[in-house]
């Protein structure tokens, strides 16, 4: 069966699309695993990022998309899921720029947010691992990912608030595991984009103090190829200077992978 983990902060840039695309290289390129990832974001960036490019003459670019997108999945039923097949060989159910239709499942009764569980079902067995970049909310979308998922991991960036932030995120998937789904697992939380600065460490202690077993050991720093990685959609090792950044995101991923099992 599928191991399907969920990307999940409601705060936005705090790497969850980052380590989502990342994990998803290092699965599909280094370990040669079946790996599907859902755009859960309206934004769409994780999909422009992995689709298929057209480039143009002075170097720009136009994600292809295809298939079945993901607010498709909220629908009653849909009766045939196609994905698309992404250069890197990863697969993706995919978001359109902006997508209103995605925006709009944010307020759908709770009923339609278990549709793409049960749409993806039979879709999941064909995978070693599914990953959900999941939005800046608390809202349906989330629910609706942490109702298909097995486990969930939450990337945070220091700050005066983190510890609010995460307090809040914690409560909505306890009570997502409590209420609709016992199988879903809490991975912890990964520190990222970090500095060396005075606030980042109070901060850093308060959240060592207030969840203490939840942080994950590896943490990454604030590295300026990994944004460059990201915006390129390659993975962060292929970058010649980026080995410092491409260590720290390894030691996190094997720590992640570590806890799935
Ligand atoms: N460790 C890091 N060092 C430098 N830049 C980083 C790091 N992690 C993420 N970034 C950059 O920060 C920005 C936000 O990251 P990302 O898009 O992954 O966050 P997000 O949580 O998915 O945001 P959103 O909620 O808006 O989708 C991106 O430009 C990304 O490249
Ligand atoms: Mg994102």
């Amino acid at each position: 069966m599928a191991k399907v983990i969920s990307y999940a902060n409601q705060k936005g840039g705090v790497g969850k699309s980052t380590l989502c695309i990342q994990t998803a290289f290092y699965l599909a390129i280094k370990q040669g695993k079946k790996v599907l990832v859902v755009d859960m974001d309206g934004q769409g960036n994780t999909s422009s990022r992995l689709a298929p490019r057209q480039t143009h003459e002075d170097g720009s670019f136009e994600p292809i998309l295809s298939g079945t997108k993901t607010a498709d999945l909220f629908k009653d039923s849909v009766p045939e899921i196609e994905v698309i097949k992404c250069p890197s060989g990863v697969d993706l159910i995919h978001t359109p720029k902006n997508d209103p239709d995605l925006f709009e499942m944010e307020a759908v009764p709770l009923d339609q947010a278990m549709n793409p569980a049960k749409n993806m079902a039979e879709l999941f067995d064909q995978y070693d691992y599914v990953l959900i970049d999941c939005p800046p909310s608390l809202g349906r979308k989330l629910v609706a990912a942490l109702l298909m998922s097995t486990h969930v991991v939450c990337p945070v960036k220091l700050s005066g608030f983190a510890v609010d932030g995460v307090e809040g995120l914690l409560r909505t998937i306890v009570g997502i595991r409590e209420g609709y789904n016992n199988q879903l697992n809490i991975l912890g939380i990964i520190i990222n984009d970090m500095d060396r600065s005075v606030n980042h460490d109070r901060s850093l202690k308060e959240l060592e103090s207030s969840v203490p077993d939840l942080l994950f050991k590896n943490k990454i720093m604030h590295r300026p190829p990994l944004d460059f990685a990201i915006t390129e959609g390659i993975p962060v090792w292929e970058l010649r200077y980026g080995h410092v950044a491409a260590r720290e995101v390894e030691a996190v991923l094997d720590e992640l992978l570590a806890k799935v099992g």
